[in-house]
């Protein structure tokens, strides 16, 4: 049986073989890429070269990249969720397309590894008329000739909407045409979802089927992206050859790209067909090390997951911290150590970790760090001297945070909070030791509290404007505490959003006559000679969610005024401005924004802190003006 290790230097040979550069892994911290604070694939870091710019090795290169995903992180302890996992990736930087990476990598899966082809099934791009991106049918004849050459009828259908569980199933098919939600790659997701200038393409995905029961749990049918566990994606050939322009339509890129990623541990599970990912090698010597029968295998495979990923993360220098990529280590840390501590405890001393999870931890460590010397070199003084100070921080919190939990008879998402703020006490440890207190309290909304308020502070709101007083560009606003600062924030970039979708929706004869911010509603009066029909006040309301829900940056520009009145942006015609003006902006370039004012701030910092945007009221406040409410949730 091949090992992880042995698969990726087969695959590394391979490609190599076949003109390709090794080219190291990168950082698990995306050097100048703001879009992600981590790196999640083999080609975020080689964005630029798809872009254009010559790659000092070549047009052909091949790695396999360490990635470190966090939207998974809660998923982890089922059989197959990690947070960290290499990717074996290789590209094509404007050199070869489709008519050789399908073969290729057929060929490397079925041939060099081994892995039976009829368990073998795989996906195509459906197209998508709105942007006037075509269907793949080249990618579809090539599969076709692949199956055959194999023995097998391969037939292409189509899987129908795949939200709503594949509607018609498999029918017998083995290439399945999925829409943009499947087969659609770029950073950012779907095309909808990019942002301008963003390079993207359909992809066609290969998966494993390892033959088990349809869990109908996950759908009336069975089909290769359903989540029941029956089939597994072992690999992505992205056809990188669109960039989203200013308009927000499609055009190609100066060359074709190809951008192939397959999880190493994924692959190792299909070549031993495995359904656990902690079952292959790399994971299954950590799981055998941790104490605790199949009983404990969910809190054993948190910590065997948590902590390699600890381990990697400390060596590309994070630092445990309250927020961002130190925010994620210490989640990480944390919830090894309470898992960890649940192994060992005894069952009698809830308020208190037990005293063994270090050693168990730190000898985790060892084993991490022997395992990977012949790939990564891993920092291990440094590891464990940062492991050692958190968990001596969570040590002194926790026992605190503990007696604090005793003290209240429920605890609902504003008290969670506390409790992580002032003690550091995690979701986890507040939910298992809070019992039928903390009944109602979800993860989502504890993560939804906690971005928030994260994002917000970074925003600097507080910083800027000194104490809790706001400035607003309509006037003055005292906010009682961060909290009540945190909605009218919101709430005033909700403000320019709904003016922008106005004006879209409207025309450009709406212009700002007054408005009014408090911590429940925005108030927005504005010129218009009519009662607003219910259509168009949907269509407002819809215009600016749809802004949220891209989640765009916020951005500010601080100009001349007699600049910034030639940039378009708006201005309230009231306000007295200075000879230098802020023009606040949402949306790409500010020439290519969705909105722009005029405005002292403060502003979230992305769209999607806003919230849903509800327009409660409209009505008439004088001849020729209209005035509408709103609230954010
Ligand atoms: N970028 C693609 C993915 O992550 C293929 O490498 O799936």
């Amino acid at each position: 049986m091949l090992t992880s290790d042995e698969i990726r230097s087969r695959y590394i040979d391979y490609y190599m073989q076949r003109g390709h550069t090794l080219i190291p892994s990168s950082s698990l911290l995306p050097e100048g890429d703001v879009t992600t604070l981590f790196t999640g694939s083999g080609m975020q870091p080689l964005i630029k070269y798809f872009l254009g710019e010559p790659h000092p090795c070549g047009s052909r290169l091949v790695d396999s990249q360490k990635c470190f995903r966090t939207e998974d992180i809660d998923e982890v302890g089922d059989n197959r969720h990690t947070t960290f996992f290499e990717m074996l990736g290789n590209w094509s930087l404007g050199d070869y397309f489709k008519a050789e990476q399908l073969p290729w990598i057929f060929e490397f899966l079925v041939k060099e590894l081994g892995i039976d082809p009829t368990r073998l099934y795989v996906t195509v791009f459906s197209g998508e008329e709105k942007y006037g991106i075509p269907k793949d049918d080249e990618s579809v004849e090539i599969w076709r000739r692949l199956f055959k050459k194999v023995g097998i009828e391969a037939k292409a259908v189509h899987i129908g909407d795949p939200d709503r569980g594949g509607e018609v199933g498999m029918q017998g098919g083995r290439i399945f045409y999925y829409n943009s939600k499947k087969n659609w790659w770029s950073r950012a997701g779907p095309p909808e979802k990019m942002p301008v200038r963003e390079p993207g393409g359909p992809d066609s995905e290969i998966f494993y089927d390892f033959g088990t029961l349809h869990d109908p749990k996950y759908g009336p049918h069975c089909h290769p992206n359903c989540e029941c566990g029956r089939f597994m994606e072992i690999g992505n050939s992205v056809f990188m050859e669109y960039n989203k322009t200013d308009n927000g339509r499609f055009e190609k890129l100066p060359q074709r790209n190809v951008d192939f990623g397959g999880g190493l541990e994924r692959i190792s599970a299909a070549v031993t067909r495995n359904t656990d990912m902690f079952a292959i090698d790399t994971l299954k010597c950590l799981i055998d090390a941790l104490p605790g029968g199949v009983e404990a295998m969910r809190s054993k495979r948190i910590i065997a997951d948590h902590m390699r990923a600890a381990a990697f993360l400390i060596t590309d220098g994070v630092e445990p911290s309250n927020k961002d990529r130190g925010y994620m280590l210490r989640k990480l840390l944390r919830r090894a150590i309470i898992h960890a501590s649940m192994l060992e405890r005894s069952g009698d001393d809830a308020n208190n970790l037990s005293s063994g999870y270090g050693e168990t931890l730190e000898r985790l460590f060892g084993l991490i760090c022997d395992e990977y010397a012949g790939t990564y070199t891993l920092n291990r003084e440094k590891i464990l001297a940062v492991f050692r100070g958190e968990s001596q921080k969570f040590r002194n919190t926790f026992t605190s945070g503990m007696r604090r939990l005793e003290r209240y008879e429920t605890v609902e998402v504003n008290t969670a909070f506390k409790l992580y703020e002032s003690f550091g006490l995690p979701y986890e440890v507040i939910k298992e030791f809070g019992g039928s207190k903390a009944a109602s309290l979800t993860r989502e909304a504890f993560e939804e509290r906690l971005d928030v308020h994260r994002k917000l502070s970074r925003a600097g709101a507080e910083k800027k404007f000194g104490g809790h007083g706001l400035i607003l560009d309509t006037g003055e606003l005292k906010a009682k505490d961060q909290a009540e600062m945190e909605k009218v924030t919101r709430l005033h970039t909700a403000t320019h959003l709904l003016h922008a979708a106005l004006r879209e929706v409207l025309g450009d004869e709406v212009k700002q006559a007054g408005s009014d911010i408090t911590t429940e509603r925005v108030r927005f009066d504005f010129s218009f000679p009519r009662k607003l029909t219910e259509e168009e006040i949907k269509k407002v309301e819809n215009i600016a969610n749809q802004i949220v829900q891209q989640n765009l940056k916020v951005e500010c520009r601080e100009m001349p005024r007699s600049e910034a009145e030639k940039t378009g942006a708006l201005f309230f015609f009231k306000a007295k401005y200075g000879d230098t003006v802020k023009v606040y902006y949402t949306g790409g370039s500010l020439e290519g924004s969705f909105s722009k004012e005029f405005c002292g701030g403060p502003h979230v910092e992305r769209t999607g802190l806003i919230g849903r945007i509800r327009i409660t009221k409209e009505e008439a406040v004088a001849a020729g003006v209209r005035r509408i409410r709103a609230t954010v949730d």
